[in-house]
């Protein structure tokens, strides 16, 4: 069950980074009705993710990395980068909603170009944390690192 919730918010993250990608295309051929609507549906998955994440760490705790040694940095390294980024990521949007909300499009497109390669990090090594874990994860059974 603690790997099925975990696969769900992956599958939710990579779906939000899916829907990011679209969401630039739609502003860059210039529609202006879809983009909001994509980029608020990408944020809705993307909040979703949160709620299975933390779902699956409060019922079953952190999953433990037993995996080869010489890969344990690199691990840790993408999982370090992946929740600090994770974590800036959520201010920054609710940042570019607000600018675009208030029609403040000349602070909005500066900030949306630094959170979109952010935020596609982000889902992309969610995905990959999820894949190395499902073969070298270990469940610790309680929240502990
Ligand atoms: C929440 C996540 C959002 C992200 C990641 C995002 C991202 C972007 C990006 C990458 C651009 C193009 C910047 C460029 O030209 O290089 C842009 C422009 C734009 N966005 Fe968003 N956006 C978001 C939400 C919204 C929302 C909610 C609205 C409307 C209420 C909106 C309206 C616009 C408009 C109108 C432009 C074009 C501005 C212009 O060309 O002057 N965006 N956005």
């Amino acid at each position: 069950m603690g790997q099925t919730l975990g696969d769900i918010a992956a599958a939710l993250i990579a779906l939000s980074g899916i829907a990011v990608i679209i969401g630039v295309i739609f502003i860059r051929r210039g529609d202006r009705v879809w983009h909001p609507r994509i980029m608020l549906t990408a944020t809705a998955l993307a909040a979703l993710f949160l709620v299975f994440y933390l779902l699956k760490w409060g019922l079953y705790g952190t999953t433990r990395y037993v995996g080869p040694e010489e890969w344990r940095g690199a691990y840790y390294a993408l999982l370090i980068s992946h929740t600090l980024l994770a974590a800036i990521n959520g201010p920054l949007v609710i940042w570019l909603i607000y600018n675009a909300v208030k029609g403040r499009f000349n602070i909005h497109k500066p900030w949306a170009r630094w959170t979109v390669p952010i935020w596609l990090y982000v889902a992309a090594t969610g995905w990959v944390i999820d894949l190395v874990l499902r073969r070298y994860g270990e469940s610790t059974g309680s929240i502990r690192f």
